[in-house]
């Protein structure tokens, strides 16, 4: 039996993924911008899993955000997309980012169960409850205090791991799920659950992870900030592993110069209708307190840069020294592992590779890809 998602448990002391290249990119209107075409995916999963990343890990959304950009308007959809990924990969584990709201439990099981089986044991799912109003009106139901999304979530998941590992029929009488005579065989490869991942950023989103999930895709301000945090949510796992990671926008150039100038024709650049356009329609309209109004003013006043590159997650923006710096402070605060996401994955994912995954290796905090492969 081959190892279950190789590298993901145990492996390099720090982990990285790629995150978001299903979709096109860019609030700014620069050439560079990613086009999410498949092809573009493809080369990148074969470059990302020769290079020992652990994962790729992908959006999942059902419409743009409007504006001259119309930002991730082209979203391959996430399980067939890592089917296809898996099928072409070797070592690399790929999550789908699935909206637990959306698509039915006896569904969802079924097809993820088939997308390991492509990977030989390579799929991870990606929980989201759902955050966005106006994707949700497309599929006729609304995102509000009558849809308790992480309560479904939670009976969603129950639902998915009681048919991957049952070899009998079962009922199920949930609040949101009633279901007669359930059975979904084969189970997943090797009879062993796929891990899940889940970014719940509210108080109940977060619990959510914290009982369930494998891996805490947290935000991060800073990683000192974090510290605590991370610490906190790995024991209140217990007696589960909990892996917290963070998603992470890196600009990395041989000079600060050569850093700066990017910056500054990506903001020069920038489609600020869809900046503002994607923050507000990213904050829940009731239930969820991880954004405000406050917070889109703050990003549109004081973070430019950040705000058309990196979305809102944590930023990297320097040499190979500085990225390499980041990922160790990283490390330090306890995260386990980080998803990066590139203007354009193609162009600079390979710089990233030659550059900063040796200076993290020099550190301790990942070794050779030949060492762990040779290892498993
Ligand atoms: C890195 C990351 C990726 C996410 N990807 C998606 C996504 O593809 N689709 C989606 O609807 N929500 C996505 N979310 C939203 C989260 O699932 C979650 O709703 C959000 O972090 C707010 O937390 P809350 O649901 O606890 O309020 C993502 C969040 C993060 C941090």
């Amino acid at each position: 039996m081959t190892e279950r998602n190789p590298g993901l448990f145990g492996g390099n002391k720090f982990k990285l993924g790629v995150f978001g290249a299903n979709c096109s990119g860019g609030l700014s209107l620069l050439k560079e911008r990613w086009s999410g075409e498949w092809d573009d995916n493809v080369s990148l999963a074969k470059l990302a899993d020769d290079a020992g990343i652990e994962c790729l890990v992908p959006l999942q959304r059902w419409k743009g955000y409007g504006g001259a950009s119309n930002v991730n308007s082209h979203c391959l959809e996430s399980i067939a997309w890592a089917c296809g990924l898996l099928g072409q990969t070797r070592h690399i584990s790929i999550f789908a980012t699935v909206h637990a709201t959306l698509l039915h439990p006896v569904f969802a099981a079924k097809q993820m169960a088939t997308a390991d089986y492509v990977g030989h044991g390579r799929f991870g799912v990606n929980l989201v409850p759902g955050s966005n109003a106006g994707e949700f009106r497309m599929f006729g139901q609304e995102i509000d205090e009558h849809l308790d999304r992480y309560a479904m979530a939670q009976e969603w998941w129950d639902v998915i791991r009681r048919i991957w590992s049952s070899q009998e029929e079962f009922d199920f009488d949930g609040r949101y799920f009633k279901l007669e005579g359930v059975i979904g065989r084969p189970g997943p490869y090797g009879e062993r659950i796929p891990p899940m991942m889940n970014a719940g950023a509210s108080p109940v989103g977060r619990d959510f992870a914290i009982r369930n999930s494998d891996f805490h895709y947290d935000w991060c301000q800073t990683p000192e900030d974090s510290r605590e945090r991370i610490k906190e949510s790995k024991v209140r796992a217990v007696p589960r592993v909990l892996q917290v990671w963070s998603p992470i926008s890196v600009v990395c150039r041989p000079t600060q110069a050569e850093v700066d100038e990017f910056l500054n024709a990506c903001v020069e650049n920038a489609d600020w209708g869809a900046v503002d356009r994607r923050n507000a329609s990213r904050l829940a309209p009731r239930g969820s307190k991880s954004q405000s109004p406050e917070s889109v003013a703050a990003i549109r006043q004081h973070e430019q840069a950040r705000a058309v590159i990196a979305r809102d997650h944590y930023s990297i923006f320097g040499t190979p020294d500085h990225v390499a710096n980041e990922l160790a402070r990283l490390s330090d605060a306890g995260f386990d592992g980080v998803a990066a996401i590139f203007v354009n994955y193609l162009q600079e994912l390979p710089y990233f590779v030659q550059e900063v995954i040796p200076r993290l290796e020099r550190r301790g905090l990942r070794r050779p890809v030949s060492a762990v492969r040779l290892a498993s």
